[in-house]
């Protein structure tokens, strides 16, 4: 992509208003898509998001025999002849939530290959409860010169302990059991929303699966799954990323289709920093204009504790409440790419180890400044908001892997973003 083209201007200085609707779930509907390989036809998912990574894992099914089209917001992806089994490093590269195919090829085909899995830059992210489920289901991996290579005529039932809770480990142990010959338990599993909206989908397909939602999930393999069609549920981290942006400039938003019960654990900060809201008819009231309280010690934790995709945003509108704040991250070990940049606008925001002190109320100044991925980008976006002159943001790709139409969003509600310096 062309420098150029990667960026951003936000003009900031204006009070937001109005209504917006929240966009589909990213973290939803990559695994969903992933489960449509297990149907040798066609599956449908209704208000997909439109985004960068939904692309690259429909062209990841498209690159295995898959044939995919959008009706609007809907995603059809017909996978009756999805035969390959092997996907390149050029999509896996891009993308680390890609692993979670390996369950899935397993499932189909017997065997499944994939380049090792990137990402965003937010830690080391290593693979190995994604490998450890499905060597316990069965399968035989190998790893040669950067390709994983896993095969197994069929799944076994089996009972996983998972060492630590992670959401993408759970969903790939979902994936591979569900086609399994027998019963499978996995435990300490992640608790998330999306692993809840996984099992629902593949419910609709005829899977048999209990427990999700809690750290118990029990899977009686299937012979067959049949078409899958669901709604992509609104996304929770989008719809907090919007609250932060009327929390940063202090305005008063309605968000027309919130995230049900998804999203306590961040409303308990954002209510901490002075935040109101109100539930009205389905939609959210959120009014920041109250928002002037610094948050003692904000912790991030697997669901139903606070979200680390929302720890950048609210540590922008930390930066600009009076007062000393503390985050502690403690999912990944290198989530403070944003702080560096914040600073640039004239927070005032020490990282040292897992801890972010945040002395708050600092003005905040129009600046160029970097996104390195996709959340810590939003951020950088809600700091512009309220910085004082307009803000270049680069590396406003990173955004887009996740994050539909943000700019029309929030010009939508008043804020000045554009594509193009004019
Ligand atoms: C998912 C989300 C991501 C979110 C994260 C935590 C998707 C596509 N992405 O990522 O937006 O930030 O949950 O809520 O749904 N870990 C290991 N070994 C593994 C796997 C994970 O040690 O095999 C570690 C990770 O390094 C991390 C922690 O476990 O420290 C949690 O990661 P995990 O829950 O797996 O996150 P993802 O599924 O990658």
């Amino acid at each position: 992509m062309n420098g150029l083209d990667d960026r951003i201007y936000i003009e900031g200085g204006h009070q937001l208003k109005g209504s917006i609707r929240i966009q589909g779930s990213k973290n939803a509907a990559l695994p969903m898509m992933a489960a449509s390989l297990l149907h040798r036809g066609v599956s449908v998912l209704k208000g997909c998001p439109r985004i960068a990574d939904v692309f690259c894992m429909e062209e990841i099914l498209q690159n295995l025999g898959a044939v995919t089209w959008w009706e609007n917001q809907d995603l059809y992806m017909d996978c009756e002849n999805a035969d390959k089994w092997s996907v390149p490093f050029l999509f896996t590269g891009k993308m680390r939530s890609s692993v979670i195919l390996l369950g899935a090829l397993l499932a189909r085909n017997g065997k499944g290959s994939l380049g090792y899995p990137g990402g965003c830059v937010i830690g080391k992210r290593p693979i190995d409860l994604h490998l450890l489920v499905l060597r316990k289901l069965g399968a035989v991996i190998t790893e040669e010169a950067g390709l994983l290579m896993a095969e197994c005529p069929r799944l076994q039932g089996t009972v996983v302990s998972f060492p630590k809770r992670s959401v993408g480990a759970t969903q790939q142990g979902i994936l591979g059991a569900v086609l399994a010959e027998g019963k499978t338990v996995l435990e300490n599993c992640a608790r998330e929303p999306e692993i809840q909206w996984l099992c629902r989908y593949l419910r609709s397909m005829g899977a048999k699966i209990e427990g999700d939602g809690t750290d118990r999930i029990c899977i009686y393999g299937v012979e067959r799954l049949k078409a899958g069609s669901m709604q992509v549920p609104p996304d929770r981290i989008v719809a907090g990323t919007y609250i932060c942006a009327a929390a940063i400039t202090r305005s008063q938003i309605t968000l027309e289709n919130p995230p049900e019960g998804e999203l306590e654990a961040f409303l308990e900060v954002y209510r901490k920093m002075g935040g109101q809201y109100k539930g009205n008819s389905g939609k959210l009231l959120v009014n920041g204009e109250h928002v002037q309280k610094p948050v003692e010690l904000l912790e991030t934790a697997v669901y139903p504790g606070f979200p680390t995709d929302l720890q950048s945003p609210v540590m922008a509108v930390l930066a600009t409440v009076k007062g000393r704040s503390c985050i502690r991250e403690n999912v990944f070990e290198d989530r403070y790419k944003a702080a560096q940049q914040l600073v640039k606008m004239g927070a005032d925001i020490r990282v040292q180890g897992k801890e972010a002190v945040i002395h708050g109320g600092k003005e905040f100044h129009g600046a160029i400044v970097t996104a390195w991925e996709l959340r810590g980008g939003a951020a950088l976006i809600l700091g512009a908001l309220c910085a004082k002159g307009v803000t270049v943001l680069e590396g406003y790709s990173y955004v887009q892997r996740g994050y539909e139409h943000i700019c029309q969003d929030l010009n939508t509600l008043g804020a000045a973003v554009k594509r193009m310096q004019e």
